[in-house]
């Protein structure tokens, strides 16, 4: 086994294969880079992703159990492939003399999707003697920024306010340095990406919400249904009250009780109403979100980038309005859009800044997986 002295003083160009499965995609990549410069960037060798949405299209949501039966099947497939696309295969054989470490997604997200992932990575570092890496999956949405698609393209600069806007969280955190987390407002209840799923159920739009409602909203008019701004302290938000009040407003345009079956609703609605409220909802969890986000800048007025990250970072309308909002004084980063959303290539750079900011890989006997935990 490695000793953990050996592991903490590279100084020179690692390779990292990563792997993610917290939620219902199974994904790995290899990225490679020099961690003894701080600022250094990490080349990505490979990324594959395999998404289950068309399992889950089907039910309209993740189903736990037959989410984590799938990583099983696809997991070792998907390590599989990293390596090939890397061009780091011998003789169609994974080359593990080429990898320097082993990065996973230990938390949060759901149970039995992280036992398949966290499983993997510890038995593969215990097999081939690789340090490995325990990362949190919401470090590794921020870091999904740091994944440069050009070589000239800028990097995030510190302190820095990044709003995390993903299925399962909505957060607003301060960086001052690499590796270095400080939740400064959260959710108290729903998570937006949460909110926009839940609506397009409501308005009968396909899984994942998200995108479909952004694709509706484009033939919606924003104005036409007036929905409230939560009115909750500091830096915190609330979407649970956005979901019922589309909710009551579909009732009220469609004239049904509010005892009407809410899965009843979509049939009735037209393919207007439904860009209408689309359009109406989007633009106002995006103000929810700027506005909070505007507050923060003011509390830090030494920010010097805005970072957006997770999978609602993928929404248009969030990216230009965040842009012409904030962009004049602060530089604003989005993650490209194949990094929006789970991926293992964010894991890798997530484990590469840990790596260079000297944090301890993880005894693979002892790995631990949390279903949650605010610890970033
Ligand atoms: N274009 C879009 N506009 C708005 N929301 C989007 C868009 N694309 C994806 N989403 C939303 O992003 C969410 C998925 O993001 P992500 O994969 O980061 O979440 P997760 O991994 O399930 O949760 P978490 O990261 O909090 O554990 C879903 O709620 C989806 O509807
Ligand atoms: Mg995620």
């Amino acid at each position: 086994m490695l000793e953990i002295s050996e592991v903490m003083c590279y100084n020179t160009e690692v390779k990292i294969l990563a792997i993610e499965s917290s939620c219902d995609e199974t994904a790995a990549a290899i990225i490679s880079g020099d961690p003894s410069s701080k600022n250094g960037k990490a080349e990505l060798l490979s990324n594959v992703v395999v998404s289950q949405i068309d399992i889950f299209k089907s039910y309209g949501g993740v189903i736990p159990e037959v989410a984590a039966r799938s990583h099983l099947e696809a997991i070792l497939p998907v390590v599989h492939q990293a390596f090939s696309e890397a061009g780091l295969t011998k003789k169609g054989q994974d080359d593990w003399s080429q990898i320097d470490a082993i990065a996973v997604t230990h938390t949060p997200g759901l149970l039995g999707s992280l036992l398949i992932g966290t499983l993997t990575a510890r038995t593969l570092a215990i097999l081939h003697d690789k340090p490995l890496y325990a990362v949190h999956h919401l470090k590794s949405h921020i870091y999904a920024n740091w994944l440069a698609v050009n070589e000239d393209e800028k990097q995030p600069q510190f302190p820095l306010l990044s709003l995390v806007v993903s299925g399962g969280h909505t957060q607003i955190i301060r960086m001052d340095e690499h590796n270095h987390f400080e939740i400064i407002g959260t959710t108290m209840d729903d998570a937006v990406g949460e909110c926009y799923d839940k609506i397009a159920k409501i308005l009968g739009l396909p899984y994942p919400g998200g995108p479909s409602i952004a694709r509706a909203a484009k033939n919606g008019d924003p104005d036409k249904y007036k929905l409230p701004i939560p009115q909750i302290k500091d830096l915190d938000f609330s979407f649970s009250g956005l979901k019922t009040a589309v909710l009551r407003a579909v009732q009220k345009e469609l004239g049904v009780p509010i005892s009407f079956p809410s899965h009843e609703l979509a049939g009735k609605l037209t393919e207007q109403q439904k860009a209408d409220f689309a359009a109406s909802f989007q633009k106002t969890a995006t103000k929810i979100l700027l506005n909070k986000l505007e507050k923060a800048l003011e509390m830090y007025p030494d920010t010097k980038s805005i970072v957006i990250a997770g999978g609602v970072s993928a929404n248009e309308d969030l990216r230009k309005t965040a842009l012409a909002k904030f962009g004049n004084k602060t530089e604003v980063f989005f993650p490209a859009l194949k990094f929006a959303g789970d991926n293992a290539a964010m894991v890798g750079a997530a484990a590469f800044y840990e790596i260079a900011s000297g944090v301890s890989p993880t005894d693979p006997y002892k790995l631990n997986i949390m279903p949650r935990s605010e610890i970033i």
